[in-house]
């Protein structure tokens, strides 16, 4: 059997390899607590969950739902844009479902990215930013996200020889791992960097509705301009609690979105009609219980950072998404520190190394877990 090289260059999925390693443990009888995965755990409201009942109780929702979305999800896309941001799209040219955000940004790079093309890619990040350039045969230059600069791109510091070689630029906030927010005179700078160097700006936004503290999170298609440089990525998955439904989107730029979509109607058929109509009226339907579940994450944050200094770790305050970046204790390897934690307390931290070089020293960990799971991880870990 002769595997593709592009399969055998790739690490395999950071997350992937995780859940062996903890089920692992598990087989061994101990009761992992995994603060891995960004996967909330609370469900959708019960109109979005009756809303998908009664699609798939009907007889006509079974068949391939077409490649665009339906106009009905196109047009609420459309609505939410226009509601929470003030950012007026055409349904039909500049909003189209994904099958959950990641397959977006992965088919993106294979329709942007020619071999020996560049992709920039804030680092730490999401995986798939790299990862999606590498299958595309293409290489991928990290952008760090540092603390001292807010964990903002400095765009100053990317060389011109690099810029000019790029075609795709990832930004991620509310960011995911670190949690940072990007003030609107960060995205001005964005996009008048992308403009000068002809770039695709990929705006990865699935955080935005998943705020603290009072902060309202922006898309960087409210930048006057910079739909003729972006495509925004975001998803049902955090904001209505529908990760696993797998419904996402690719709004902003037409040609970007066409050029996104010849390539998957070669690869998929469109999502289930019965997700796309339950999608609809999440999106169209009451948005007051987001609010109230952002405190529940809160709440969460806070416990965690109330142990993280007993551990001698300290942590970035997070505006948004669904996570704590700390700081191993100092002189310790992430990676080890993770390992041994999973082993000796039974607790899982994400090693900060998984979202790339700049990642190194700190731990991801996730919110995704009751409160008092996560008061029972920190005792475990203070023990240890
Ligand atoms: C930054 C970021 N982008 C994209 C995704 C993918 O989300 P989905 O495919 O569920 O829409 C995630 C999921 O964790 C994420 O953290």
């Amino acid at each position: 059997m002769k595997v593709a090289e592009r399969i055998k260059n790739l690490p395999p999925y950071v997350f992937a390899t995780v859940e062996k390693r903890i089920a692992a443990q598990q087989a061994k009888g101990v009761d992992v607590i995994s603060l891995g995965i960004g996967s909330p755990d609370l469900k959708p409201p019960q109109f979005i969950i009756d809303a998908l009942n009664q699609s798939a109780n009907r007889d006509d929702t079974h068949g391939y739902a077409g490649y665009y979305g339906t106009p009905a999800l196109r047009k609420a896309i459309a609505g939410y844009y226009e509601r929470r941001f003030g950012v007026t799209l055409d349904p039909n040219t500049e909003a189209r479902p994904l099958i959950g955000s990641k397959e977006g940004l992965a088919n993106m790079a294979f329709a942007f990215v020619d071999p020996g093309d560049l992709v920039l890619a804030s680092d730490p990040g999401y995986p798939t930013y790299r990862m999606g350039a590498l299958m595309a045969g293409g290489d991928h230059y990290a952008m760090p996200l540092l603390e001292e600069n807010d964990y903002l791109v400095d765009f100053n510091g990317i060389p011109d020889v690099v810029a000019d070689k790029a075609t795709l630029m990832w930004l991620n906030y509310p960011n995911n791992p670190t949690g940072a927010g990007a003030p609107m005179d960060f995205l001005e700078r964005a996009v008048a960097f992308a403009k000068k160097h002809d770039i695709v700006i990929c705006y990865d936004n699935p955080y935005c509705d998943l705020c603290f503290d009072g902060y309202v999170a922006p898309s960087i298609l409210q930048v006057k301009g910079a739909k003729d440089v972006t495509v925004e990525f975001n998803s049902l998955s955090k904001t209505y609690n529908m990760a696993g439904w797998r419904v996402g989107m690719a709004v902003g730029n037409a040609e970007a979105i066409d050029a996104l979509t010849t390539l998957k109607t070669n690869i998929d058929s469109g999502i289930f009609r019965p997700l796309q109509d339950a999608s609809v009226a999440a999106l169209n339907g009451d948005q007051s219980w987001i609010a109230e579940r952002n405190l529940i994450y809160q709440r969460r944050r806070d416990i965690i950072l109330s142990w993280l200094p007993k551990l001698g770790m300290s942590a970035y305050m997070p505006k948004g998404a669904l996570y704590v970046w700390a700081k191993v204790p100092a002189g310790q390897d992430c990676e080890q520190y993770a390992i041994a934690m999973l082993e000796k307390a039974g607790v899982w931290l994400t090693p900060g190394t998984a979202f790339g070089e700049y990642g190194k020293g700190f731990l991801r960990i996730s919110l995704c877990v009751p409160e008092a799971r996560l008061k029972e991880a920190g005792e475990r870990l203070l023990k240890v």
